[in-house]
């Protein structure tokens, strides 16, 4: 949507999902913007723009059927001279072996002859301050020399941070990969070096204060890593490799490290929650998505750890202000959108799986020190009982 409504400020442009319940609700909030989910849109276009879903399976195998299905519909209408870009984010290859070919199967037009190829990565961080599409430098490739001045005129209107442009597509698909399987490898380093400094009382935040005080060192926050992007692009370059022979030892190590964080957390919190002695804690949960802000709950490792914890215990309420209803939730345990229907006065135990702002705030109003939060924003899971939470508070 981003990208759809900056691109209407200077071309005539039209939004098109398969998906009628996206479009009605997109439609509802950007009145002036054209948004359909009649394929007969796709007639007559210059440019398609294509940004659909690369998830994994359940056995964490790459899925491109969306890239192959959108790249079909595209087929049915892409006529010659027109532009067809990616922004999906997929292995080295992916535009020209996979929707290049598909185009090309489905018309009697060649690629870089009659129609052209473009790549470029999309950046935009949710939930973050910068997520402001014009001011992120904006990575583009193409098919031939036509293509990449093509994609240069589509995006230079509306990107003032510049553009870089890649001599391939395949080095611009690749430079997306490495920016999140980097955060990816980097994230599970600070997870595993954290966990043993915490094993052994070192406290792991000085280490990283006093290690940031050289000039080279790069700074992680622990925590679960989910979502649609981290937790998943990485497969796509393992595939990428194993498919050419090649085994990844550091990047297969961080996502083994990664994924086991919602197990880890579990033990641990039960091991917290055991030493406390009551016959049945009333847990509350607050902040389920898997990231502060953000009312995105794919991959979220908040879900596992609290799948876990309800086979455990019996008094779970799970609560995330910026979730509406959600099915994963609600059929195990006792979920609620509402802060203001809940006293942490009924509880024993407090977990903040992620923490919102809006969360923050109501913590804050409940009365607990405010110098509490400022530990507990930089960790991502936390556990504090409420024995008026003094002197209970536990960081995971
Ligand atoms: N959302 C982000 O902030 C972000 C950031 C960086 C990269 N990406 C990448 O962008 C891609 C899209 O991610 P997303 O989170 O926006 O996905 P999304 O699931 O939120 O939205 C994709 C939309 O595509 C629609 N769709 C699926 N198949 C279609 C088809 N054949 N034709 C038309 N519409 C179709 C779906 O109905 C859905 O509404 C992924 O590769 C992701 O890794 C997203």
């Amino acid at each position: 949507m981003p990208l759809l409504e900056a691109l209407s400020k200077h071309f005539r442009v039209c939004g098109y999902d398969t998906s009628a319940a996206v479009v009605n609700s997109l439609e509802k909030s950007h009145e002036f913007l054209s948004i359909t989910s009649d394929k007969e849109c796709l007639r007559d276009c210059d440019v398609y723009i294509v940004c659909v879903p690369t998830p994994v399976g359940e056995h964490n195998e790459i899925d491109i059927s969306y890239i192959k299905s959108a790249a079909e519909s595209v087929g049915d209408y892409i006529q010659s001279g027109n532009l067809f870009v990616l922004e999906s984010t997929v292995y080295p290859g992916t535009t020209r072996d996979v929707c290049g070919a598909i185009i090309e199967k489905k018309t009697d037009l060649r690629v870089s002859v009659d129609f052209f190829l473009g790549y470029s990565s999309e950046r935009l961080s949710p939930g973050s301050d910068q997520s402001s599409i014009s001011a992120i430098q904006k990575v583009i490739s193409g098919s031939c020399g036509l293509s990449k001045v093509m994609m240069k005129d589509l995006y230079q209107p509306i990107i003032d941070a510049g553009l870089h442009l890649c001599d391939s597509m395949e080095i611009a698909e690749a430079s997306k990969l490495l920016e999140n399987i980097q955060r990816d490898v980097n994230i599970a380093l600070f997870n595993e070096f954290g966990d043993v400094c915490a094993a052994y009382g070192v406290e792991f935040e000085k280490v990283i204060e006093a290690a940031s005080t050289k000039w080279n060192f790069h700074k992680y926050s622990r925590g679960l890593v989910g979502g649609h992007c981290i937790s998943v692009d990485p497969y796509y370059f393992m595939a990428y490799a194993s498919n050419r022979g090649h085994n990844l030892d550091v990047i297969s190590a961080a996502r083994r490290v990664n994924s086991a964080g919602p197990q880890k957390s579990f033990y641990k919190i039960c091991n917290e929650i055991d030493k406390l002695d009551l016959v049945e804690p009333r847990i509350l949960f607050l902040g389920v998505t898997y990231k502060e802000n953000v009312q995105d709950i794919r991959n979220s490792g908040s879900l596992k750890v609290i799948s876990r914890l309800t086979d455990r215990f019996n008094s779970v309420v799970v609560c995330d202000p910026l979730l509406q209803e959600s099915p994963e939730l609600s059929r195990s345990t006792k979920f609620s959108s509402e802060l203001g229907n809940l006293s942490l006065d009924d509880f024993d135990v407090l977990i903040i799986g992620t923490a919102h702002q809006v969360i923050i705030d109501w913590i804050g109003r409940q009365g607990i020190p405010q110098k509490m939060f400022i530990e507990k924003r930089v960790l991502p899971l936390t556990l504090t009982t409420n024995s008026q939470l003094e002197g209970y508070k536990i960081c995971l």
